[in-house]
Formats: structure tokens, C-alpha cells, sequence
């Protein structure tokens, strides 16, 4: 095959590398398909443009779906969340539907794992149950221009 001369130590080595890589591949493949362990869903894209006159988020906020189960849908644009206050019981699941019409923000709830990165044209998802009452800070966590730090919204838990 090859005529160049490879050290031992080195084609052990390589062989290792080669398998630990094959392993993970093989990992990821297995968690891919059959869990479903994917990045954070970008499946759902939106018109950027048009965002304002798409429903939900031509009226957005909180709509009740079932037995203290939520859809909370929110816009997040250039400097702030809409709505920037919204109401739920304790113990509401509550499912986030968000997106931009600028530019890329975050939506991050101090105190919770929630933490969606708002990239125009995708609808970002994620839901969260909040078991305990109290008010929740919602705030940006990407830099998106001059009132970046002026962006936030609470969360109402009652
Ligand atoms: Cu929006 Cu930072």
C-alpha cells in the first residue's frame, strides 16, 4: 500500500484517533435518529418582512390551549419584547413561539433554563413549566444594537 514509513507509536496513535472518531460519529448518528437529540428547532421560518401581519405574532401573547398548558407568542425586535408582561398561574406549561423582524436577539428567563436565540426568518420553540410563583426577568442576551440593554419583559406567575 503505502511505501512511507509510519513509526509505531504513531500508527497506534492514529488508529486510536481514527476509532475515538468513529465512535463519536457512530454516538451522534444513534442520538440524532433515535432520540431525537437535535439542535434547538429552527424547523419553523417566517418572512421577516411580514412578521407584524403573520399570525400568531400579528397579535401576539398568550393564548390557552388546554388545562393549564399555554401558547405564549412573543416578538422580539429593536428595543424590546412584545408583550413585555405576561400572566400565567403556577404550574402552566407554557409553550414559547418567538421570533424577529430585525435583527438577531435572545430571549433568556433569569431563573429558569430558558434560553432561545431569536434569528430573523425562524421561529424559535421552546416550553418550560413554572412551578413556582413570583416575577420572572426576560432578557436579551445577544447584542442587538444601541438599547440592547434596555430589552426586557417579565414574566407574571401567580
Ligand atoms: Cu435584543 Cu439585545
Amino acid at each position: 500500500m503505502f511505501n512511507i514509513h509510519i513509526p509505531r507509536y504513531e500508527r497506534i496513535w492514529l488508529i486510536i484517533g481514527g476509532l475515538t472518531l468513529a465512535v463519536f460519529l457512530v454516538l451522534f448518528a444513534v442520538l440524532a435518529l433515535s432520540m431525537g437529540l437535535n439542535p434547538p428547532g429552527h424547523h419553523m421560518t417566517i418572512d421577516p418582512q411580514a412578521v407584524l401581519s403573520t399570525a400568531p405574532f400579528d397579535n401576539p401573547g398568550i393564548q390557552q390551549i388546554g388545562f393549564g398548558e399555554y401558547n405564549v407568542s412573543i416578538v422580539a425586535r429593536v428595543f424590546m419584547f412584545q408583550p413585555d408582561t405576561i400572566q400565567v398561574p403556577a404550574g402552566s406549561k407554557v409553550h414559547f413561539q418567538v421570533t424577529s423582524p430585525d435583527v438577531v436577539h435572545g430571549l433568556l428567563i433569569a431563573g429558569t433554563n430558558v434560553n432561545m436565540m431569536i434569528v430573523p426568518g425562524h421561529i424559535t420553540q421552546f416550553t418550560y413549566t413554572f412551578k413556582k410563583p413570583g416575577d420572572y426577568l426576560i432578557v436579551c442576551n445577544e447584542y442587538c444594537g444601541a438599547g440592547h440593554q434596555f430589552m426586557m419583559g417579565r414574566i407574571r406567575v401567580q
